[in-house]
């Protein structure tokens, strides 16, 4: 497998990232399975065994759930720790959180950024992050509160480093321009069928800031498999996967 470095950072994976948020089997914790948790295990130390040195995940993968299975193996797999680089994103609350009436809602107050961060070092079960990601834009956001939230976490020992995902080129200057820490990299959709960041500036400017982009989706969700399959089902069948967009 071919080896990246993450940005202008001494960080260094493997150039495809396994990522996590299907390793649950579903967005429901509770229709987590001893069975579909086993089948995630599989998956994620298979990619290991092939090479992969970059595992992607989100605090809101089955609400934490993707995060506890990837530290299981973590647990199970002498050495693997080491080996590979941790990545997880936040910012993103779930309707419920905190209080039952809160509604679904992008969070990137500085206090949020770091409780959250601290909540996926339990789950994951380590000590440190090596890179934690803003999920997606909260456009209320004060990117120095961010920074703050940001020099915190490092300075503790918790995160290594830091990217953003689904950032528009404007946010991510105006992070960056707050920010003292370098933005390694942003996590954007692209796909044969989503091609926007090739022609909206963002990897022109992954180019200009040495940021490194990561493909969601890069395989568009098999959606044109899907589309194949509903048209060969019975009436009625449908995509029974379970999962939404909001990856
Ligand atoms: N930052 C974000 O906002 C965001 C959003 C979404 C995802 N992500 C990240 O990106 C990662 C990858 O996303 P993804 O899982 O949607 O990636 P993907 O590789 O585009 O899609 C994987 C899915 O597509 C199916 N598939 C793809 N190509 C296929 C083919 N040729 N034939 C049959 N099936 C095919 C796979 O089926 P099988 O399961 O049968 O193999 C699987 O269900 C996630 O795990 C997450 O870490 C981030």
């Amino acid at each position: 497998m071919k080896i990246v470095p993450l940005g202008n950072s001494s960080l260094r994976s493997s150039c495809l990232a396994y990522g996590c948020w299907r390793v649950a089997g579903s967005w429901n914790p509770a229709e987590v399975t001893p069975a579909t948790e086993a089948a995630g295990r599989t998956a994620i130390l298979t990619a290991y065994e092939a090479g992969y040195t970059l595992f992607d995940n989100a605090d809101i993968y089955c609400r934490g759930r993707a995060e506890e299975i990837l530290g299981r193996v973590l647990r199970e797999v002498s050495g693997m720790r080491e080996r590979v680089l941790l990545a997880t994103k936040c910012g993103i609350r779930s309707a419920g959180d905190p209080h039952p009436q809160s509604p679904q809602r992008w969070d990137f107050s500085g206090d949020y950024i770091v409780s959250a961060c601290e909540a996926s070092l339990r789950r994951l079960g380590v000590e440190t992050i090596d890179l934690l990601m803003l999920h997606r834009p909260d456009y209320l956001a004060d990117p120095h509160e961010i920074a703050g939230a940001f020099v915190q976490l490092h300075d503790a020992g918790k995160v290594r480093a830091f990217g953003v995902s689904n950032f528009r080129p404007s946010l991510v200057r105006a992070l960056q321009a707050a920010c003292p820490l370098p933005l390694l990299v942003n996590q954007v959709e692209i796909s044969l069928a989503q091609r926007a960041a090739l022609e909206d500036g963002t990897l022109d400017q992954c180019l200009e800031l040495a940021i490194t982009p990561m493909a969601w989706s890069p395989l568009a969700g098999g959606v044109g498999r899907r589309r194949s399959a509903a048209v060969a089902q019975p009436a009625g069948v449908s995509d029974a996967s379970g999962f939404g967009s909001a990856g």
